[in-house]
């Protein structure tokens, strides 16, 4: 990757909400519709151990984060004396060489953390360097765990968006509610707000109790045009322009603006 030296301040969106409810799927549209400016750069990444963004965004998904982890845990553990300077240098280089780039979007995966104990120095380390090579990009789309605080700790320490995803279900929308609590939503990020996905039209919307803490963005359709991407395993950078995408983008432009 080529490294910028002016080092610029980057919108931190972070996608959450339950299982299932279509965060991966919108993270991909929310990325699609930031790269349609072939001037911004957009980092996306793959913060969920399920990993599926890689495919949403038609990406391989090879060396994640947690591989090169692993890599230099492994290293410690065998004796390997590397002094902090010489760490943080080859970490950096693994962590650029991960990344996958088609045009103007870049892809990190973080993937499956395997091996448990303390390893705060090595986690803490790796976390300044996403951060770091986050400031070359103007947005950075994460594809997140359920909760936020998953997020924060295993990526980033300042997500600045957080875009909130529910269906129509009351758990969902539980889940939502208990993230906006937890996440101190009015104090911690610039923004928040929710979409609500997979809803059959404005009755049902309207028929949804919503939590009051956290704005409504938009609501985007069930929709056969993400279904048939998914059957025919189409990534969604590549699929005609559906209700789904158009929802979206309507429900994003002021809030990553
Ligand atoms: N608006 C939509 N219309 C039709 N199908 C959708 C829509 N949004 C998501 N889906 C489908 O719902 C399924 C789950 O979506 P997705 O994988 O994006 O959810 P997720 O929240 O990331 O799930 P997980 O928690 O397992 O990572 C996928 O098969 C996806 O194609
Ligand atoms: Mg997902």
């Amino acid at each position: 990757m080529k490294q910028d030296n002016k080092q610029r301040k980057p919108l931190l969106l972070a996608v959450c909400g339950k299982g299932g409810v279509g965060k991966t799927s919108i993270s991909a549209i929310v990325v699609r519709i930031l790269a349609e400016n072939s001037d911004s750069r957009i980092l996306a990444i793959d913060a969920d151990p399920s990993v599926g963004l890689a495919t949403a965004l038609g990406f391989r998904g090879n060396r994640t984060v947690n591989d090169i982890r692993n890599d230099l845990i492994g290293r410690i553990e065998k004796g390997e004396n590397e002094n902090r300077q010489a760490l943080l240098a080859a970490l950096d280089y693994e962590v650029l060489a991960a990344l996958e780039e088609r045009k103007n979007v870049a892809f990190l995966a973080i993937g499956r953390p395997e091996r448990e104990g303390c390893y705060c120095k090595v986690n803490a380390m790796l976390r300044d360097i996403i951060e770091s090579v986050a400031r070359n990009f103007d947005y950075v789309v994460i594809d997140g765990e359920a909760g936020i605080e998953q997020v924060n700790r295993r990526v980033l320490a300042t997500v600045t968006h957080l875009l909130l995803v529910s269906d129509a279900s009351a758990k969902g929308l539980k889940v939502i509610e208990t993230i906006g609590t937890v996440a101190g939503v009015a104090v911690h990020y610039e923004k928040a707000g929710l979409i609500l996905n997979r809803i059959r039209g404005e009755g049902e919307k309207n028929r949804l109790s919503l939590p009051p803490a956290i704005p409504l963005l938009g609501w985007v359709p069930e929709d056969d045009g993400i279904r048939n991407a998914d059957i025919a395993g189409q990534n969604l950078m590549e699929i005609p322009p559906c209700p789904a995408i158009v929802s979206v983008r309507a429900a994003i432009t002021v809030f990553v603006n």
